[in-house]
Parts: structure tokens; sequence; C-alpha cells
């Protein structure tokens, strides 16, 4: 990395490797794994303060149900990919980050390559209001990095949850069945913490808030094999644009 001060340093490369067999084997098996470790300290810190430098000029709400994923909600504010791209050497620097890189492709098992489409590289949400949530749902590509840069008491919600092994079928979700079908499992994630997600196997939403708090979140995606060869051609990117013919207005 360059310009930014920030080198290699940032991400640890030298965990030991049953740490990284641990991870692997709980990202398998659950479709998501805590990856804090990988990253120092002052490095979550400069990127919490990033985004909220990102929001605070580019923040841009959203209020919608989206067919695609059986009408789940979305309420929160965000700032979509490219504006994250063009205002953010820090979250590009890190994006591009050879030993993060290593790191998640051994956990993964796999190669992760950057994500072909450049709206959805990048995403900050922010939920703020009471009954915010980001519903539930699966990613277009096989692996988001999930910053929680500021959460809310475990009791004010904003919780993960996941059901892992599933797949999404945009015409017919069917996500109230896995849930009925599966465990749902949960995790709280104090601010500071980094996860890495299998998200287009893993159905996942967080719990509404309780009440007007706030809860920020840096997404970086990645793409597999897998994800290079599909097309990707349904009109549900929300974050990128609220018009989507997926997306309908919230009724209160
Ligand atoms: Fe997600």
């Amino acid at each position: 990395m360059s310009g930014n001060g920030l080198g290699s340093k940032n991400v640890r490369t030298s965990l030991e490797n049953d740490e990284i067999r641990r991870m692997s084997h709980h990202y398998h098996r659950y479709g998501i794994v805590t990856v804090t470790d990988l990253i120092e300290a002052h490095t979550r810190q400069v990127v919490r303060t990033e985004a909220e430098r990102l929001l605070q000029q580019h923040a841009e709400r959203r209020d919608l149900r989206l067919e695609t994923t059986g009408f789940t909600r979305r309420s929160m504010s965000v700032v979509p990919s490219e504006v994250i791209a063009a205002n953010s050497e820090l979250v590009t620097s890190i994006y591009s980050n050879p030993g993060l890189l290593d790191a998640l492709e051994a956990i993964a098992g796999e190669k992760i390559h950057p994500c072909p489409k450049a709206d959805e590289e990048f995403l900050i949400t922010r939920q703020e209001q009471r009954g915010d949530t980001h519903g539930w749902h699966w990613g277009d590509f096989s692996f988001a990095l999930i910053w929680v840069l500021l959460a809310p008491p475990i009791d004010v919600g904003g919780l993960l949850q996941c059901v892992p092994h599933t797949e999404w079928d945009k015409s017919a979700p069917r996500i109230n069945s896995y849930l009925a079908e599966n465990p749902i499992n949960t995790y709280y994630f104090a601010s500071g913490d980094v996860y890495f997600l299998r998200t287009d196997t893993t159905l996942h939403r967080t719990i509404p808030l309780r009440e007007d708090a706030t809860r920020i979140i840096l997404n970086m995606t990645w793409a597999g094999d897998r994800d290079l060869k599909r097309d990707l051609n349904a009109d549900d990117r929300w974050w990128d644009n609220a018009d989507v013919s997926a997306a309908s207005a919230i009724k209160k």
C-alpha cells in the first residue's frame, strides 16, 4: 500500500496455522467467522473514522422492501460502492492488501477475486432509527468482510442472524421455509469486530433496532470462481439506486 501511511502491518499475517484452521472450520460449518484478530486495532479505528466521514458527506437514506428476497425490509442510510471507491484511498488500499487476501483465501479454502461489479465492491450502512433493519437476504457474490464499526448494546438490536447452507432463488426465495426448516444462529458483534461471511449461501439479516440507536458497518465484497461465470440481471441493486424495479415502498 502507499499514499496513506498504512503498510502491510495493518494486517497480521502471522496468525498461527492452528488459528487459521479453526477459523476455516467455523466458516465452513456456520457460513461466518469472526476475524477481528487479523486486523490491527489501529486500522479498525481509522476505518471507523473514515466511514463516519463518508457517511457525513455522502449518506443516502433507503426505506424499501425487496421482491427478490420475499419483500424483506431495508431501512438504513447507505454510502454506495462507487462513492466509497472514489473517495477513500484507505478503503480501496485495504481491499487489495495482499496479506488480508492471503488470510481470507486460507480461511475460505479457495481463490477470491475482486468483485466484478463496481457497484457492489463496497457498502457502508448506518442503521439509526427504531425499526431499522437489513432484512433477510443473500449476497450476489460469495464473500464479504464486514467491519462492525459502531454497534449498539446487545439489548437494543442490530444482531446478525444466519442460516448457512441455503440458496437464493430470486424468483422464489422461500425465506420463511428456510427459517422453519433450519436452525437460526444469532451473533452479537461489538464495535470494532470484523467478520467474514459466505454471503451467497448464508441467509442473513440484522434484528431490527428496538429504539433509535446507531449501528455502522463497512462491507467489502469479493467474488469466487463460480461468480465470475454467472449472469446478474435482476434489477434489485437497491443500495445503488432506490428506484430499482424489485423495490417497493414501505407501507407503515
Ligand atoms: Fe448481507
